[in-house]
């Protein structure tokens, strides 16, 4: 169900790079999918956050590499993923970019479920 209509926030960040990080979510969350799977956006009003969380219903990722996942050439399994052929630099470049902006990055994930990822992005202050 969709609402019909939200009030716009609006974040203090560098917009080209929030788009860089928001298409390489997107990107592993449907290269990670599972075939007809899903790609759910959620936003949460944090007070002085907004947290984004992209969620997919895909192969999902075992506990022991997620400390390891946003360095760079990190790969779980090349095998795994539908679309080979990957870098395993989309996620350290996604790190970077939070980092430059102060805010986090956190991912939670059950492996044949699905992942999420969770980023913070500041609220430009009201006028
Ligand atoms: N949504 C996801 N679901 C499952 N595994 C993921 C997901 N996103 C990233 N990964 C795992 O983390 C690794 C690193 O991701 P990334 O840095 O984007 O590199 P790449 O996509 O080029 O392999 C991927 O190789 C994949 O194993
Ligand atoms: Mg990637």
């Amino acid at each position: 169900m969709l609402k019909e209509e939200y009030d716009p926030i609006y974040v203090m960040a560098d917009g080209d790079r929030i788009k860089q990080l928001l298409t390489n979510l997107f990107e592993n969350s449907i290269k990670y999918g599972k075939p007809n799977g899903r790609t759910k956006i959620s936003f949460f009003d944090m007070d002085e956050n907004i947290l984004v969380e992209v969620t997919d219903d895909g192969i999902g990722i075992e506990e022991k590499h997620l400390s390891r996942l946003f360095e760079r050439f990190y790969r779980v399994d090349k095998s795994r993923s539908r679309e080979a052929g990957g870098t395993g630099l989309g996620l350290s470049i996604v790190k970077h970019i939070i980092e430059a902006h102060n805010q986090t990055i956190t991912v939670r994930s059950t492996p044949g479920v699905g992942s999420t990822f969770g980023i913070t992005l500041k609220k430009a202050k009201p006028n």
